[in-house]
């Protein structure tokens, strides 16, 4: 980046990617956004080089391409905690700043993940199901199911979210272990070295890393067959971090208990063979989907490029260059 405009006259905003409505239409009233249109050839050529600052979410992202056609671009703002859709590499090398949205969302997600801990172990969402298709007073009780509290749970990425999701399970008398890129100084929770030593030492296993090439395949199908057929796997993460296939193998073949699920490999398409298995639990990525949290998490997004607008700079900047492996 070697021209970046910096008179307000010539700062021009561009949405990429669906927002949150009431974010949309801020840019669109207070900034004058652009959308970036479905066929961006035209409207990049006319006006890539005007822009100086996108806001897109996690799942949109920015990738090295549209990165190249936005020649005096100065920020990526994005809405969500997770940027893996944007490419860090490019950014660094064109000097691009990035903003995300932590701790904003941190309560709720780590919410989502013992929310899914309980469903995915006690069968709920399952039970649910067995009332409502009326099989209670045909079939009698519901099976038993497995206990949540006092057991074993692993947590691979101990940042902001799996902090939170360890102290929540610590109150359920849950004995708490982990595995991160690094070990994290003063943690009172214990440290294992790979995502299978782990998976074989706990009996759930909740994903909290950060997405991204670094993490790509992580819960691989080793760690998958580590954690065996008594083991849960609940991720609030991405869907890239785990072998998918391999856990609906595993799942398939009766060796791998259950599975609570946020995320996907390829959102919004969830593989119908999970739809089909009462021991997982598949939600449509609303891990940060409550009212409050969205909305501090708009409010953020707009704080970060005001921010970018008025002085260069971020509220929230993401380190650079990515540091895909440490916890979210
Ligand atoms: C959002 C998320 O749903 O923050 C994240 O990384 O995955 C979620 O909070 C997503 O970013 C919105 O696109």
């Amino acid at each position: 980046m070697s021209t970046n405009p910096r008179t307000p006259q010539d700062r021009r905003v561009l949405q990429v990617g669906p927002l949150k409505p009431s974010l949309a239409q801020t840019l669109q009233d207070d900034y004058a956004a652009y959308v970036l249109p479905d066929e961006p050839a035209e409207f990049l050529k006319a006006h890539g080089h005007e822009i100086t600052a996108v806001v897109t979410s996690g799942s949109t992202g920015v990738d090295a391409e549209l990165m190249a056609a936005l020649p005096n671009l100065g920020a990526v703002v994005n809405f969500g905690v997770g940027y893996d859709t944007t490419d860090v590499d490019a950014a660094a090398a064109r000097g691009v700043l990035l903003s995300n949205t932590p701790d904003v969302l941190t309560d709720c997600v780590a919410d989502t993940a013992v929310g899914l801990v309980i469903d995915v172990m006690r069968q709920f969402s399952a039970a649910d199901r067995y009332v409502r298709a009326g099989r209670w007073p045909v079939e009698g009780n519901y099976p038993l199911t497995r206990q949540v509290s006092n057991k074993r749970a692993g947590i691979i990425g101990l940042g902001r979210i799996g902090s939170a999701i360890a102290k929540r399970l610590s109150a359920f008398g849950c004995e708490i272990s982990y595995h991160n890129r690094h070990v994290v100084e003063g943690s009172q929770y214990t440290y294992v070295g790979t995502p299978t030593d782990l998976a074989r030492a706990v009996d759930v296993l909740i994903v909290a890393a950060a997405g991204g090439a670094g993490t790509q395949g992580l819960v691989s199908r080793e760690v998958i067959e580590a954690l065996g057929p008594e083991g849960y796997l609940v991720n609030i993460a991405r869907g890239s971090v785990v072998d998918e296939a391999a856990m609906i193998e595993a799942l398939a073949g009766g060796r791998l208990a259950g599975a609570g699920l946020d995320v996907f490999a390829d959102e919004p398409n969830v593989p119908e063979a999970l739809l089909t298995m009462n021991n997982v639990v598949v939600l449509p990525h609303v891990a940060s989907g409550t009212v409050e949290t969205r909305a501090a998490m708009e409010e953020l997004t707009l704080r970060n490029l005001d921010r970018f607008l008025k002085s260069g700079t971020l509220v929230t900047p993401v380190p650079m260059p990515s540091r895909a492996c440490a916890g979210r």
